[in-house]
């Protein structure tokens, strides 16, 4: 299982508590992020956490050997999403899943309200942060995510949404 632009790795390791067979990758551009991930505690699998640009890089797996691939809002930041997607589909295994949660275009007010509800940020804070990070956000509408997932050659199987801000998609390889 492997977690692309990972964090400090804290999905892995709640799968890791789950699965305690499991495999786990997780890799991520920001060293800071990896170097505090690396330090966690964590009570089952131990996730490999690498440093690691996936615009740029290749993953690095074999094709087709990946059981669970995740991306939890990480795709929208990227100039160029099909690259990475085609990339994932190589290392998928037959059946294996893609997870893709990520920001979907939304209203300017729900937005900013949203970064003092559930980020706890001020008011002030809201509109000082929330006005530059909109247009990244806010990049793509769940149309634009399908179609992508379309065009990569990754058929959706479940979609669904927890919160106004994000959508989550699941998908095969094949
Ligand atoms: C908003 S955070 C999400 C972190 C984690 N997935 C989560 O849901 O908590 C976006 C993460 O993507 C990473 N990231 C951005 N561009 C990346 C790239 N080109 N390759 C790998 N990781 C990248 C950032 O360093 C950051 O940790």
């Amino acid at each position: 299982m492997i977690d692309l632009g990972c964090g400090p790795g804290l999905f892995l390791r709640d799968l890791g508590e789950r699965y305690p067979q499991a495999t786990l990758y997780g890799y991520d551009v920001t060293p800071a992020m990896v170097a505090y991930g690396q330090q966690l505690p964590c009570t089952g699998a131990k996730p490999t956490l690498t440093v690691h640009d996936v615009a740029t890089q290749p993953l690095p797996h074999a094709p087709v050997t990946v059981h669970l691939l995740s991306m939890s809002s990480v795709l929208h930041v990227l100039d160029e999403p099909l690259p990475v997607l085609a990339e994932i589909r190589r290392v998928l295994a037959p059946g294996g899943l893609f997870m893709l949660h990520d920001w979907i275009r939304h209203p300017l007010q729900v937005y900013l309200e949203g970064r003092v509800e559930r980020m706890g940020e001020s008011r002030a804070e809201a509109l000082r942060g929330g006005f530059r990070l909109f247009p990244v956000h806010n990049k793509y509408t769940t149309e634009d995510w399908q179609w992508l997932l379309g065009e990569a050659g990754l058929p959706i199987r479940s979609q669904t949404q927890l919160r106004p801000s994000h959508q989550i998609f699941v998908t095969t390889g094949c």
